[in-house]
């Protein structure tokens, strides 16, 4: 695996790189990350992944500074995945100056459920991977289901602004009690991560319920919201949404999904089940 640092040592070593799958993660890597570098080696000639924790998707008091950064064991992870280039510039590299312009994605799609309560994160993740479109050019990019939104949002503007990248998706992966694997869980202490798969299992929950025939989605989301402030978790969110666009359904949609996120102390979770 070749490593670059900057945009002109990449782009040359890709002249010729025949069909291209991008990867673009912020590093701290498991298992999640190394099934979409597999999925991606099976769809191209050449696979690219990048390493970047991108300030822009970052609100001021948000992990920013404290976010995992743990490259060597990253590369070891890349490189066993047979990926052939990571990407891992410097902020320097990504923002020579101050950002100007902006992916501003609508506010339907970005000001709701994470969007609502992390503005202008989507915004944020919306300009970094257009950059990188523009910076690796590749065919096909992956992006994880655990971040439903963040892929919708993703699958739109590559459609809305006629980028030439195809979009795909990769499954959540799960530790064996359920939890939704996450560069964040590490920020869990033992009784909260033993704590922590209980969102997946209300989730679970919700879905089998809905499988069951009940379409009271406010009443379920109200019940889950409440299980998890009893076991003093602090919910922002756990909606019954449509998956082509996470608008509100009516009792007949069908392609549903649930998403919620929480704070178990000072760590928040996401994670998001189809229905
Ligand atoms: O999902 C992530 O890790 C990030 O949001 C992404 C897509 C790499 C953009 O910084």
């Amino acid at each position: 695996m070749r490593i670059h640092s900057t945009i002109a040592s990449l782009r040359a070593a890709l002249d010729d790189g025949g069909r291209v799958a991008l990867v673009p993660t912020m590093g701290n890597l498991h298992e999640g990350h190394i099934t979409l570098m597999t999925q991606a080696r099976s769809q191209a000639d050449t696979v690219v992944a990048t390493i970047f924790v991108n300030r822009l998707q970052f609100r001021p008091g948000e992990d920013f500074e404290s976010y995992p950064r743990t490259f060597g064991d990253d590369c070891e992870m890349l490189a066993q995945a047979h990926v052939d280039h990571l990407f891992a510039p410097t902020e320097a590299e990504i923002y020579p100056q101050p950002q100007g312009y902006h992916v501003e994605p609508p506010p339907e799609q970005a000001g709701i459920l994470d969007g609502e309560f992390r503005p202008g994160h989507f915004r944020g993740v919306a300009t970094v991977v257009m950059k990188l479109f523009q910076i690796v050019q590749p065919d096909i990019a992956l992006f994880g289901k655990k971040d439903y939104q963040q892929l919708m949002i993703i699958r739109n503007m590559a459609r809305d602004l006629n980028l030439a990248v195809e979009i795909g998706a990769g499954e959540t992966v799960r530790a064996a009690d359920g939890l939704a694997l996450s560069s964040r869980n590490g920020y869990l202490g033992e009784a909260e991560r033993t704590e922590a798969p209980r969102l997946f299992r209300l989730l679970t929950k919700v879905v089998e319920e809905i499988r069951a025939g009940n379409r009271n989605f406010a009443g379920l989301e109200r019940e889950a919201m409440e299980e998890l402030a009893r076991h003093d978790w602090v919910p922002d969110y756990v909606a019954v949404r449509k998956r082509i666009d996470l608008q509100l359904p009516t009792a007949h949609d069908s392609g549903l999904v649930i998403l919620a996120a929480a704070r178990l102390g000072r760590t928040r979770l996401i994670d998001n089940l189809e229905v």
